[in-house]
């Protein structure tokens, strides 16, 4: 049908993307074994199974584990390089991504055994499918703030490669506020700042990043719709919103699809866009978040060209480098 067709042939930029979500439960299976790592699970359909959440901490309690197989450089390359291939098939043509350090410092890996893994795969992206690529290191909300400063301090020496902070990890009790010192302290080494909040927290979690962190866009956000003057605030100042409607889904943030606030968000002039979150966690990459959107919500085809120029018109490329994707 054409909302597929079109789906399939629009070039699209994803903009929220954790790259441990990405771990598929075979390659899971296959470092598991390549490095020697036990896992509670024997097989690719025991891993499914487990995966089935009723929030955000259920969620990430099998993301730390699972992420337990990353080692070594290689590991952090061939899960990274996978991720682009299989977007490329979803015409991507840019992507902005988190990545979680201190989840693997915490584990004795190094900061740059990691970085130099991811890194490597984005410039082999653009070298073969001529993908864009931007590195955001999230600080984890659920961690002491002297440990974001650590992780700070290495991500100052690969300015080179980290283009902005974020924060995630639990939201529910680690308000942005915790974090201002820190984003201050990023914000004055040159990192551009974004966090999650509104996705199980309030509207005044967006309005404290905001206000606080001085965050240039927000991901997620859902929850900044339940109130108007900041529903009004993001519109006016055109901030970005990445929101990701089937990680909402299935982390129990809405009961249903239909109940995405996309269309809301569309509607109220938001800059919003699509995305996909931890896609091997929650069962759908790009597209089937976009499809997800078309099929559940009353959208019409002009949004779904909107919300791809939306991906590129959020994205933290030049005003030129986005005229180049378009
Ligand atoms: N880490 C990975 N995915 C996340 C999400 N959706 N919210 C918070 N932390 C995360
Ligand atoms: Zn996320």
């Amino acid at each position: 049908n054409l909302s597929q067709a079109l789906i399939d042939h629009l070039p699209k930029a994803e903009l929220h993307l954790h790259i441990e979500g990405t771990l598929e439960p075979a390659m899971m299976l296959e470092l598991a074994k390549r490095n020697g790592v036990e896992l509670p699970y024997a097989s690719v359909e025991e891993v499914a199974k487990a995966y089935e959440f009723d929030c955000l901490q259920d969620f990430l309690d099998l993301y730390y584990q699972g992420m337990s197989v990353l080692l070594t450089e290689r590991d952090f390359y061939d899960l990274t390089w996978a991720y682009l291939v299989r977007v490329h098939a979803d015409r991507l043509t840019h992507v902005e991504l988190f990545f979680d350090p201190q989840a693997h410092t915490d584990r004795g890996v190094a900061f740059e055994t990691v970085l130099a893994g991811i890194t490597q795969a984005l410039e082999d992206a653009k070298k073969e499918f001529g993908i864009t690529s931007k590195l955001i290191m999230c600080f984890l909300r659920h961690l002491p703030e002297e440990e974001a400063f650590e992780a700070l301090e290495c991500a100052c020496k690969h300015k080179d490669h980290i283009f902005g902070v974020g924060l995630d990890s639990s939201e529910q009790g680690h308000p942005p506020e915790k974090f201002a010192r820190v984003f201050e302290a990023a914000r004055k080494e040159g990192f551009t700042p974004v966090a999650h909040v509104g996705e199980e927290g309030t509207a005044e979690n967006v309005r404290d990043a905001l206000d606080l962190l001085k965050i240039e866009r927000v991901d997620h956000g859902n929850h900044a719709l339940d109130d108007a003057a900041l529903t009004k605030r993001l519109a006016d100042q055109q901030t970005p919103l990445t929101m990701c409607p089937i990680s909402n889904w299935r982390l129990k943030g809405i009961p249903s699809l239909s109940a995405s606030p996309v269309k809301k968000a569309l509607d109220a002039g938001l800059l919003v866009t699509v995305n996909s979150d931890d896609p091997s966690y929650f069962g759908g990459y790009l597209n089937d978040n976009y499809r997800a959107v078309v099929e559940h919500l009353d959208v019409t085809e002009q949004d779904v060209v909107t919300l791809a120029k939306n991906s590129f018109a959020a994205s933290f490329l030049s005003d030129g480098e986005k005229q180049a994707h378009l």
